[in-house]
């Protein structure tokens, strides 16, 4: 029987170090990384073209291997380079002082009537006035003390991101988030001082974290993996990752309270627009482009897709297009991706299986079909957990190889 084996997920990264910086509820464990690495001869290069919060590039820069990673998401992008950096000595010990100073400026004064505050819908059921004032606050002072980009402002932000999900109403008892049932019982102790003193707290265990070092740099990329990767010396001679999966899940959806407070969204078009341009996004005005979506005549050959289609559109016609162009786009990705490989470059995707109604959709079938159709070889599919949600639903383990 198969299991859920929480430890493939992003369970097993809480409290692991940098792993657990921030929660991404899609991101697999670096464990599944390790496996998959520790079984494989010496490796050159490992690309990750869907990289998330990246998982497979820290394990990656742990063991020594060079690795590439591509995200389309800007603020995940971001996240992961400042995940990856090699911090100095000096530098974590800006990062606490930078904090401290934030404190004691926001103690020794009033907060003021201009404070900036994102542009999120509905902000009060995010967060009650007193914490969103607080968090303004500190986000006021951050950029007071370090107006440009640098090493020391990034840590400090993730450790800002990390109090604006804590404080929030956000739930994770969903595969999405949602908001608690109850507004959060006021504290004895005043909000702002407890506010302060997390912070300064969460800056402490971020630069203990911090400490050990990546052995090698990661370079991480913002782009559109249906496009070829960025041509790489040494090539990419190993392919692990997880794109998304066509369950409706919108990563920009779920990362929306980082992405307004630290200014990757400014309205909520562009939360759509974003999530237009990601495979299977699926939220806002990406929903409704798809009715005008068009194959233009790019069609899969897996036995069986066009029924499939047929049957979920008898139920909903969008989502029978949603399910057609999240595969038409992974074919277009893997069609991209084999030219800018090494000979004899090892693949591994992990994808879950997802369900419309009653329609069954075999992803790790169709992704196997995908891959010989683009020229891959020898492609496995090995069972690799249970999902929590509906029974019929696992995740799988794909893997297949360039040809020599
Ligand atoms: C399942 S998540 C990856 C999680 C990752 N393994 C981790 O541990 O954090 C899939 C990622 O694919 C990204 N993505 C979606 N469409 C993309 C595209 N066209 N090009 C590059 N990345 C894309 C999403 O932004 C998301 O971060």
């Amino acid at each position: 029987m198969t299991k859920q084996r929480a430890d493939f997920t992003f369970r097993y990264n809480r409290g692991r170090g940098r792993y657990g910086w921030l929660r991404l509820t899609p991101a697999y464990s670096l464990k599944v990384v390790h496996q998959i690495l520790a079984q494989l001869p010496k490796i050159n290069h490992v690309l990750d073209p869907f990289a998330g919060s990246g998982t497979t590039g820290l394990v990656c820069a742990e063991r020594g291997i060079p690795s590439t990673l591509i995200d389309i998401n800007p603020f995940l992008v971001w996240f992961t380079r400042t995940k990856t950096v090699a911090y100095t000595a000096a530098q974590l010990e800006q990062v606490r002082n930078g904090a401290e100073q934030i404190v004691r400026s926001i103690a020794a004064q009033p907060p003021t009537d201009d404070l900036w505050y994102p542009p999120i819908r509905n902000i009060h059921r995010w967060w009650p006035e007193e914490r969103r004032q607080v968090l303004a606050q500190i986000y006021h002072e951050l950029r007071r003390q370090f107006p440009r980009p640098t090493p020391v402002k990034d840590l400090l932000l993730v450790a800002f991101c990390q109090l604006v999900i804590h404080w929030s109403n956000a739930s994770f008892n969903h595969q999405s988030m949602s908001f608690k049932a109850e507004a959060v019982q006021p504290n004895l102790f005043a909000t702002p001082q407890l506010m302060l003193q997390h912070f300064r707290e969460m800056v402490q265990q971020l630069t203990a974290t911090a400490e050990p070092r990546p052995r090698t740099p990661v370079h991480v990329v913002q782009a559109d993996s249906r496009h070829a990767p960025p041509p790489a010396q040494p090539a990419y001679d190993c392919v692990i990752t997880s794109p998304p999966y066509p369950n409706r899940m919108s990563y920009i959806r779920e990362l929306r309270p980082y992405m307004y407070w630290l200014g990757y969204l400014k309205e909520a078009r562009e939360a759509g627009e974003l999530d237009w341009q990601a495979i299977g996004g699926t939220w806002g005005i990406a929903t409704s482009r798809l009715n005008h979506w068009q194959p233009n005549g790019k069609r899969i050959s897996y036995p069986g897709f066009k029924d499939m289609l047929s049957a979920i559109a008898a139920h909903s016609e969008i989502l029978s297009k949603y399910v057609q162009r999240y595969f038409l786009d992974m074919l277009t990705h893997f069609q991209n991706l084999r030219s800018s490989l090494a000979g004899g470059a090892r693949l591994y995707y992990i994808v879950g299986n997802s369900k419309f109604y009653d329609t069954l959709v075999p992803v790790e079938a169709i992704y196997a079909h995908l891959m010989q159709d683009a020229g891959f070889e020898n492609v496995k599919i090995e069972r690799l957990r249970k999902r929590n949600s509906k029974k019929e639903l696992f995740e799988f383990l794909l893997s297949a190889q360039c040809p020599s």
